[in-house]
């Protein structure tokens, strides 16, 4: 018979290497990968195209509740204009219900028959899968996340200026953090994993022994 999907919950906020993290522990478990905050990018990406105000309720709830699985295969979803819409339309309950089922059907069916599913956000451990085995909180300096977030831009090709990137993280961390559903904090049973200090590796096995103690996976 089947086994339930194993899910990872990984959350944090922006840049704080919560998706390199999750790709890698994905591939070293041989699980599914969702971001989860390309379902809010990819609302708030269309909401641009169409001339809208991402701030609008209405406007938002609609474009969430007609999202298609292609939509999330745009290429602008990773601009700092789309994330800031995203943080902006990611605060309304509507938005959010439209998105919850997704969410969690991929956790219980992750795609491919694979075993199990990683997904990360800000919202995995307390909201879509409270229930997950293995909760990680990732965090970093504000500084060090400025800094990332910088190095990401530049390699598309964007110009980054240090303090607008700061400014505009520190920005974004706040209405995350301080809205009314499903805010970015630590579920109570989550491993808080800070990457200040860091490389990427150091941070990946970090993560996967956290991940293999509370799971029990080899
Ligand atoms: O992780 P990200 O920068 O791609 O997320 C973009 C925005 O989406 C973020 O500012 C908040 C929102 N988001 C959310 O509210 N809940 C999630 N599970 C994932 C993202």
């Amino acid at each position: 018979a089947d086994r339930p999907a194993m899910v990872v919950a990984i959350d944090g906020p922006a840049a704080a290497g919560k998706g390199t993290l999750a790709r890698g522990l994905a591939r070293q478990l041989g699980f599914a990968y969702l971001d989860s905050g390309s379902l809010y990018r990819a609302v708030g990406a269309k909401v641009l195209a169409e001339g809208g105000d991402p701030a609008d309720d209405e406007t938002a709830a609609r474009v969430a509740e007609a999202l298609q699985p292609a939509d999330l295969e745009r290429p602008d979803l990773r601009s700092e204009a789309v994330g800031r819409a995203a943080s902006l339309v990611a605060a309304k309950p509507r938005v959010r219900a439209a998105l919850l089922a997704f969410q969690r059907h991929f956790a219980a069916s992750p795609p491919d028959g694979k075993a199990g599913a990683v997904l990360d956000g800000r919202d995995i451990g307390t909201v879509v899968c409270p229930d997950a085995p293995a909760k990680l909180f990732v965090d970093a300096s504000v500084e060090i996340r400025a800094r990332r977030r910088m190095e990401e831009l530049r390699q598309t090709g964007a110009d980054a200026i240090y303090a607008a990137v700061l400014a505009d993280l520190k920005e974004r961390d706040e209405r995350d953090r301080n809205r009314a559903v499903a805010p970015l904090k630590p579920a109570d049973d989550a491993e808080l994993l800070d990457t200040t200090d860091l490389g990427i590796e150091e941070a990946l096995e970090t993560a996967l022994r956290i991940v293999r103690r509370k799971t029990g996976l080899a």
